[in-house]
């Protein structure tokens, strides 16, 4: 990654890409400092892959179902993201752990975004957690994968409110607002900037000429 091109960025998502959506968005201004080389999926027919057709950027899904074990799958995965040759790859809604021989290849490089305040409700539920835990403060957190469920270094996090009579879905809404314009700033920055990560603590810039 230099200063004198875009960063190149695969982004993996498994459901309506909203996510992935903004970051095409942004991409499209050369200032940005980063363009989408590919988008990736663990399910064929969502409108993640078709936000990526539209925008003209290559896809690829590899299903665990036809792989005889999950280990074929996440080598398979990594291979298929190998073909773009990315400097960061974002995973925006991917529902599936990235495996050892992923993080093996690209461990630092990975960023995941997540529909809580980290470390509160890891996992698949978190804006539903987070309503039946009671919390009034909930929202999204930008961290870099690691081998756990949802606990690698943080990068960003935006705060929510919860209100009353939301349900999951309202929150959920509310939270992928905030989610978008954090996952937006970062990666940008990421991109243009570089990012250094020290134990559990990430900081932008590192990029140098
Ligand atoms: C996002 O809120 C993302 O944080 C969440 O799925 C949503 C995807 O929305 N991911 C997880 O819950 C992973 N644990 P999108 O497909 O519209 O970008």
């Amino acid at each position: 990654m230099s200063h004198t091109e875009p960063a190149a960025l695969v982004v993996l998502v498994s459901g309506s890409g909203t996510n992935l959506q903004a970051l095409l968005d942004a991409c499209a201004d050369p200032a940005y400092g980063a363009r989408v080389v590919a988008v990736g999926a663990d399910r064929h027919g969502i409108e993640g892959l078709a936000r990526a057709e539209r925008a003209g950027v290559p896809t690829f899904a590899l299903q665990v179902k036809d792989f005889d074990s999950r280990e074929e799958w996440d080598a398979a995965l990594a291979g298929a993201v190998a073909a773009y040759d990315p400097d960061i790859i974002v995973s925006a809604g991917f529902m599936k752990l990235l495996g050892s021989t992923f993080l093996a290849l690209y461990g630092g490089k990975v960023v995941n975004t997540h529909p809580a305040l980290s470390p509160s409700f890891p996992g698949m539920r978190g804006p539903a957690d987070a309503l039946a835990y009671g919390v009034k403060v909930t929202g999204a957190t930008l961290f870099v994968v690691d081998p756990g469920i949802d606990t690698g270094p943080i990068v960003a996090q935006a705060a929510v409110e919860v209100v009353d009579g939301d349900t999951e879905e309202t929150l959920h809404e509310r939270i992928k607002v905030a989610e978008r314009t954090m996952l937006v700033d970062s990666v940008g920055r990421m991109a243009r900037e570089g990012f250094v990560v020290e134990g559990r603590r990430v900081r932008f810039g590192g990029l140098v000429d």
